[in-house]
């Protein structure tokens, strides 16, 4: 393994103004996606979608790195280039998901745990001479209003996030290490802090326990926010002081960058957030953007799957990539909304 070089792809991922497009979801994901703007989930739908996403005007300036799924990472533009090689000319890093979702926690009704550790260390191999120079796991922790998540399902999830990070380490691959804390339900910003909280610290003795280098790794985390059901609406504010709280109090300093997930707030909220927490001071990490949703919601809208209106989507893409790569540095404002 080449310290160096993870800690390099790491620095580029989130140098300056960048962060990382979330494309990487699954078919059954993009099917519904897909259904939301009445396209067939075909193989070259999903093609044609990638594609426009990946050629848009000027978002290497914004974008450090995308996030593929495996069926994208073997397709290609229309011109014949693979998609990890047209990304890669435009300087832009291809990564991998390569954990197989998260399923029911075996006795622990309502907690998951996230599959695909079979087989990794040979599929890391194969990604890698694919292209990928990082990969994705996405630990999923449920919140319910009694006892849920369990404490065994924090140390589960934390234990396959940190065998995934090994192996990727030791393939050379840079492992972004998601534990996501879900805005599904009711619960206040209270509970996700706490539960936020737990979760990370368990997190990170795990991956030191499976000699992890944390310079070579990206976090993904979760903003501690108030559940979509919950009554008491918190403000940006709020959940810039709370989020970056907890994340001072939890994460080394040794880690290169950390890069939000978008979660299912809307693209406008998930900007103002990141833009919040950067405008109120500096930190130990850069801290920026993995968004799929608050990245894409918009282009998805936009493009409705026509030939026609794939230069107009694209210039919303490049325009969501580059107010999110304002919010690095703390100088978005909502009014920018409106800029053409
Ligand atoms: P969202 O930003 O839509 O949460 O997606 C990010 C992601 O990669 C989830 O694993």
């Amino acid at each position: 393994m080449n310290v160096d070089e993870l800690k390099s792809v790491a620095a580029a991922i989130v140098a300056q103004q960048k962060g990382i497009l979330a494309a990487d979801e699954s078919n059954p994901t993009i099917k519904k996606r897909f259904d939301s703007i009445r396209l067939e989930s075909t193989e070259e739908n999903r093609r044609r979608y990638r594609e426009l996403l990946f050629t848009a005007e000027g978002i290497e300036r914004y974008i450090g790195g995308v996030i593929l799924f495996d069926e994208t990472l073997r397709q290609s533009s229309r011109d014949g280039t693979p998609f990890a090689e047209l990304l890669s000319s435009r300087g832009i890093i291809p990564g991998i998901k390569v954990d197989k979702g998260a399923k029911a926690l075996a006795m622990y009704s309502g907690d998951q745990v996230t599959e695909g550790l079979d087989g990794l260390r040979e599929r890391l191999a194969e990604y890698k001479q694919l292209g990928a120079k990082f990969a994705k796991w996405r630990g999923v922790i449920q919140i319910d209003q009694h006892d849920i998540p369990s404490a065994y399902a924090l140390h589960a999830n934390a234990h396959a996030l940190a065998r995934y990070a090994a192996l990727c380490q030791e393939a050379g691959i840079v492992p972004i290490v998601e534990p996501e804390v879900l805005m599904d339900g009711p619960h206040d910003m209270d509970r996700c802090e706490v539960v936020t909280s737990h979760m990370l610290e368990i997190l990170f003795a795990e991956l030191d326990a499976h000699r992890v280098i944390f310079e070579g790794i990206l976090l993904k985390p979760n903003m501690v926010i108030a559940g979509m059901k919950c009554t008491h609406e918190s403000n940006v504010r709020q959940v810039a002081d709370a989020t970056t709280r907890c994340l001072r109090r939890y994460v080394p300093s040794a880690v290169p960058g950390i890069v939000f997930l978008s979660g299912g707030q809307s693209a406008e909220d998930a900007t103002d957030h990141l833009n919040a927490m950067n405008a109120m001071g500096s930190y130990p990490w850069p801290l920026s953007f993995s968004y799929g949703r608050a990245l894409q919601a918009p282009v998805l809208a936009a493009w409705h799957g026509k030939e026609s209106n794939v230069a107009m989507a694209q210039k919303v893409f490049f325009k969501r990539c580059q107010l999110n790569g304002l919010a690095r540095e703390g100088k978005y404002n909502r009014a920018m909304e409106m800029d053409k």
